[in-house]
């Protein structure tokens, strides 16, 4: 292999630039030709191929978001996107390509690997931390501390007012970015998709705690949690936030005073903290290792303190399970 290609695909997460510059230095160093390709798949398929040297990824170690820029595309879920995607990737006679993305880009990266024998890494980068084969993504991490960040702003407000918040965190299906700020900023209630809920239950709680003097109450939501009969809320429009429901019907029934915060996509952005640079600077030279022994359908993670490598579709295969012994200690604590 002499020339290798790498993109970024799917929401976008800080340490990807990180990522980047590991691989395209990684690449230049063992003496590849590396290209880079703007917005992920979408650019994969117009054949956009933008050579990249030491230079193109110096200064964006500490820069949120991703240079290559990135989206998600349709076109690349159909045969036909894909044919037109490997027919760029052989013209330009492109030998190794590295995926940095979450599981949607993973998908993709195993198709191209499975139909066309092209041999891709996948480098996990997404705040979800929801990929299986690896105890962290990049931008978990980075992500935590910001929403860290927005709930020790909002315990000030809580306690000078004597409120109960609401905060809507990210994570798609997945729970794990809530449960670990809940824990880390004294959440009273966490709410995450993997744990059933009952909304009486959190309120008797609420109660029960101003009765004894506490000033304020933290409840986090994650995003994808399911309200349903059993949560006590009855089916309800998906469309609304999950945030603002629950707050409403808190309001409803304790008469507290509410405030509901969707953080959205500030989650996103920022500046990768220490431990992202790291995980995605070692992930990004793994990757190129790995496309340098011509191996493929491979994604490098992080296990028990050491990078790792396991195939594609064991990660996506593979159920994530949360400590939920984490929630009870949550809880415990938060009495
Ligand atoms: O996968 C990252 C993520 O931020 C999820 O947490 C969230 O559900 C989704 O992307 C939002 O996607 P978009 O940026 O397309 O609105």
């Amino acid at each position: 292999m002499k020339r290798l290609a790498l993109l970024t695909s799917g929401g976008d997460a800080p340490g990807m630039n990180a990522a980047i510059r590991a691989v395209v230095r990684t690449a230049i160093y063992h003496g590849l030709e590396v290209f880079g390709i703007p917005q992920g798949y979408a650019g994969l398929i117009q054949g956009n191929f933008k050579e990249m040297t030491r230079g193109s990824v110096a200064d964006i170690i500490h820069r949120g978001g991703t240079i290559l820029l990135t989206a998600r595309s349709e076109e690349f879920m159909q045969k036909e996107g894909r044919e037109r995607a490997y027919r760029n990737l052989r013209e330009k006679d492109i030998g190794g390509l590295v995926v940095i993305g979450g599981d949607g880009s993973f998908r993709g990266a195993q198709a191209l690997y499975e139909e066309y024998g092209l041999p891709v890494v996948g480098v996990p980068g997404t705040i979800d931390n929801d990929i299986g084969c690896t105890e962290y993504t990049i931008g978990f991490d980075t992500a935590m501390n910001t929403v860290l960040l927005a709930i020790n702003n909002i315990r000030d407000t809580a306690t000078s007012h004597e409120r109960t918040f609401v905060i809507e965190t990210m994570g798609r299906h997945a729970g794990i970015l809530t449960l670990m700020t809940g824990l880390a900023g004294g959440a009273e209630t966490i709410l995450i998709p993997e744990v059933p809920f009952d909304l009486q239950k959190i309120c008797q709680k609420l109660k029960k705690g101003y009765d004894r003097g506490k000033l304020h109450s933290i409840i986090l939501v994650a995003e994808g949690i399911c309200i349903d009969e059993q949560c006590g809320l009855g089916s309800q429009d998906p469309k609304e936030s999950m945030a603002f429901l629950i707050g409403q019907e808190i309001k409803k029934r304790t008469g507290f005073e509410t405030r509901i915060i969707i953080l959205g996509h500030l989650q996103r952005g920022g500046s990768p903290s220490a431990m992202d640079r790291i995980l995605a600077s070692r992930f990004g030279a793994k990757a190129v290792d790995l496309l340098l022994e011509e191996k493929g359908g491979l994604m490098v993670g992080y296990r028990n303190a050491e990078i790792t490598t396991s195939p594609i579709h064991l990660a996506l295969n593979e159920e994530r399970e949360i400590d939920k012994s984490l929630i009870s200690l949550a809880h415990i604590l938060s009495l």
